[in-house]
């Protein structure tokens, strides 16, 4: 036996049925387990900066980045398994998400707050943004579950990016 038929033998168990087609669950897992990639990215990075926060605004920001992280790790799972219905396999570590993931680390040091709230927003903005891509691969194949999830799930993205952006305008000095 070749390694190709060892290797469809070991994954049948996991190849859920559904009806949508072997091309719609290749096409829409593959964009769900980068936007899940993006999920854990973004939750550790609102952590990071939920964890290393300072200033006059501490409470605030500390409390804001902390709701919003759980609302980002709220998503995980339903995107997971969503997968796992269409038929597809998911993440497995640390390691698959590093290289999948669209949303850049930021390791420094020190980061001040109103550019930690910046970079978030834009992280926010730019997630939403691939989330209706992926919406439009679910509509070419009629998965209107995916896509009434991932609506959701953008109007929360932009929720997260409005507060965020309205948090910096503290930061403004009056002309
Ligand atoms: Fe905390």
């Amino acid at each position: 036996m070749n390694d190709k038929a060892t290797r469809s033998r070991r994954t049948a168990k996991l190849a859920t049925p559904t009806s949508l087609g072997t091309k719609a669950t290749h096409d829409i897992s593959g964009a769900l387990n980068a936007l899940l990639a993006d999920f854990f990215a973004l939750y550790l990075k609102t952590k990071n900066f939920h964890w290393h926060v300072s200033g006059p605004h501490f409470r605030d920001y500390h409390l804001l980045l902390d709701e919003q992280a759980g609302e980002i790790y709220a998503t995980t799972d339903p995107i997971a398994e969503r997968v796992r219905k269409l038929g597809g396999t998911t993440l497995h570590s640390i390691g698959h998400i590093a290289r999948l993931q669209r949303v850049s680390d930021n390791d420094a040091d020190y980061v001040t707050p109103l550019d930690m709230l910046a970079e978030l927003r834009e992280d926010n903005a730019r997630l939403a943004d691939r989330m209706r891509e992926t919406h439009n691969v679910c509509d070419e194949y009629n998965d209107v579950a995916t896509a009434s999830l991932l609506e959701v799930w953008i109007d929360e993205a932009e929720r997260r990016a409005w507060f965020l952006f309205e948090s910096t305008r503290h930061g403004e000095t009056p002309a």
